[in-house]
Parts: structure tokens; sequence; C-alpha cells
């Protein structure tokens, strides 16, 4: 009975995968800082410009994503690591808004902002062992998630550089973590050069202070296409100088989110428990990966993180938004044989 469930699940979910419109991801192209509009790095034609630009963005090499939370391409993106050539000078307490040319609708996830001390000069500042403090961050709270809230809002996050903070030099990264391939969430970090001006005395303490690869260790990302998924915030350390440790949305430590998540999904729907399992991976064998490559049943998770890394790394992202309606489908379906 489960192995033929199984097999009719699988070519459900075949069928109904059809490989959809490549789509395009973003990059902050634009920012204002201090009142003032600054180009970002522009990786499709910067490059190739005579002189080479200076932005106050970090390069990175085009719009495609971290896929290894390990990675020291987490902080500032590929390359990021190395100092760009220029540095916008604001205020603290000030607005910073990051401008995302773009941003698929299905590529839904948290966003967050985080800053660095620079120790001294950005120009010469390598982030690869910076400790970064967390300045806001958003992940799915009223039924929309932050990447749709940023969306929304003309793909711009506004971010707003704690008043107080001790004048300096410092990083700041915004970045959007898109969670629509199931097993292998996608980090699209930025990261520009600030001098920021003020008469504050304010810096982070040493519990607020995270390093980056780091943050995501331990996280367990959600389904976010799960039928009783319903809530999630934005992992990593709380919200610095927010004067708790803890409480308020975004600053959820991950272990406890997680929890949550967990909670929400075992809390409906005992019946289908078994059969949701079954769901999930066999969807995720299928999705990110064009039909042509042959369904294994063996090792659903790795084929999975193998192949969506193969798909993110040509740039090719295929829309998810069928596999809400596959999975109803197939739940109907499982929920007669039942
Ligand atoms: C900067 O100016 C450009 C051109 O007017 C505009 O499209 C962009 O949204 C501005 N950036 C920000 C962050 O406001
Ligand atoms: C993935 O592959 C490794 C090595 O082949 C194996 O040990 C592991 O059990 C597989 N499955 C998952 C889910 O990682």
């Amino acid at each position: 009975m489960f192995s033929s469930l199984s097999l009719s699940l699988t070519a459900l979910t075949v069928a109904f995968v059809v490989p959809s419109a490549v789509n395009a991801h973003g990059y902050v192209h634009s920012l204002e800082v201090g009142g003032k509009n600054y180009t970002g790095w522009l990786p499709f034609t910067d490059p190739y410009e005579s002189p080479v630009p200076n932005r106050i963005v970090r390069k990175l090499p085009d719009d495609g994503p971290v896929l290894d939370a390990s990675s020291s391409d987490l902080a500032c993106n590929k390359g990021g690591e190395s100092p760009a050539g220029a540095v916008a000078t604001a205020a603290a307490g000030s607005n910073v808004v990051f401008d995302w040319l773009t941003w698929p609708s299905d590529h839904m996830g948290p966003v967050s902002t985080y800053m660095t001390s620079c120790n001294g000069d950005c120009k010469t500042f390598d982030a690869s062992n910076a400790k970064w403090f967390k300045v806001d961050a958003s992940g799915y709270t009223n039924g929309k998630w932050a990447a749709t809230q940023l969306i929304d809002n003309g793909f711009k996050w506004t971010s707003t550089i704690p008043s107080g903070l001790k004048p300096g030099n410092y990083l700041i990264r915004n970045e959007i973590v898109a969670l629509h391939s199931a097993g292998q969430p996608q980090y699209y970090p930025s990261c520009a050069q600030l001098s920021v001006t003020g008469s504050g005395t304010t810096v982070p303490s040493g519990s607020e202070l995270v390093s980056i690869p780091g943050i995501y260790n331990n996280v367990q990302w959600p389904d976010i296409w799960d039928d009783n998924f319903k809530s999630f915030a934005a992992p990593g350390p709380a919200v610095a100088f927010s004067g708790s440790s803890s409480g308020s949305e975004g600053s959820d430590p991950a272990p406890s989110s997680s929890a949550k998540s967990s909670a929400a999904a075992s809390s409906t729907h005992n019946s289908a428990t078994h059969v949701s399992s079954a769901e999930t991976s066999h969807s995720a064998t299928s999705t990110h990966v064009s039909i042509s490559v042959p369904t294994t049943t063996a090792e659903p998770a790795n084929t999975s993180i193998a192949s969506s890394s193969a798909a993110a790394s040509t740039g090719r992202c295929r829309s998810k938004r069928r596999r809400g309606m596959v999975k109803r489908h197939v739940s109907h379906h499982a929920k007669r044989h039942h």
C-alpha cells in the first residue's frame, strides 16, 4: 500500500513540475546613505568600465547566491572580503536604504542587516575574521516573508544605524536568504562601507558579536511550501543595543524558532503526518531539477542538494510556485487512498 502510494506520488509530482521561466535575481544596485544616493556595485557592467568605478559596495561577481553557510563568502559575497574603493558618510541614527535591482517573488525568506567595525579604514579591511552585530532582521510574520515585504516596498530595505553608535568606520551588510529550494537555502549578502559620524559611545557587547560564517550553524530552515508552515523568526543573535537578550521579532535565537515551526507543523493533521513526509522528500527530488534528470529513490536529500547546487551555480533558478499546487493535489490524492 505505502509503496504504491509513493510511486503514484512520484509520478504526479514529476508530471506537474515542469521547467518554467528563468528568474533574474537581484543585487543592491543603489543605496541611500546619509541622505545621498550611491550607485551600488553593478556586477554586469562595472568590471568592464575604464576606469572601473569606485563604489561603496564591495564587489560581487554576479547575482547568484552563496550556497555554503560555512564559506567565508557568507560575509560579503564571493570576493567581498576584499575592500571597495569608496566610503559613504552617515550619522549614527540615520537610515541606510538598500535598493535591490529586483527580486523574484518565489525567493521568499528572511532579510537581515548586520554591521561590523572596520577597525580602521574600511578600504583596507579584510572582512574574513570580522565580528558582526545585528542591526535588524525579519523572518515570516503576519503571513508575510521579509523578502516579500522588500518586494512590496519597491525592492527596498531600510535599516537604521544604531543611534549612539560610536563613530568610526563600519561595514553594513544586508542579506536576503531565499528558501524556495527545500534543503538548499540560498544566501545573498552584500556589504557597503560606511563612515559613521556622531558623538555616541555605544559599542556592541561581546555577546552581541558573532562571526559570519557562523550565524547559520545549526539553523533548521523551514520547508516554506509545507501546508502547515506557520512562522519563522530570523536566525542569529538578538538585535544589538535592544536592551533585552530575547523577545523581539527577529531576535529569537534559532533553536526556539525551529522549535516553534516544528510545533506548528505537528499540531495539525495528525492523519497526514506520514503522507506529508513522503510528499516532502518526493517534492525535494524533483524541484530545482529539470525533468530530464532521472528520479532516484535511494538518497533523496543528497540528490536534492547536489542538483539544486548545480542549478543555482549555473545561475538558473526555476520558479517553485507550481510546487504548492502539486502538493495540494497530492494530498487530496493521498487522502482518497487513505
Ligand atoms: C537612487 O536614485 C535612483 C535614480 O533616481 C533611484 O532609482 C533609486 O531608487 C535611488 N536609490 C535609493 C536607495 O533611493
Ligand atoms: C548522503 O551521502 C552520504 C555519503 O554518501 C551518506 O553518508 C548520507 O547518509 C547521505 N544522506 C544524507 C541525507 O546526507
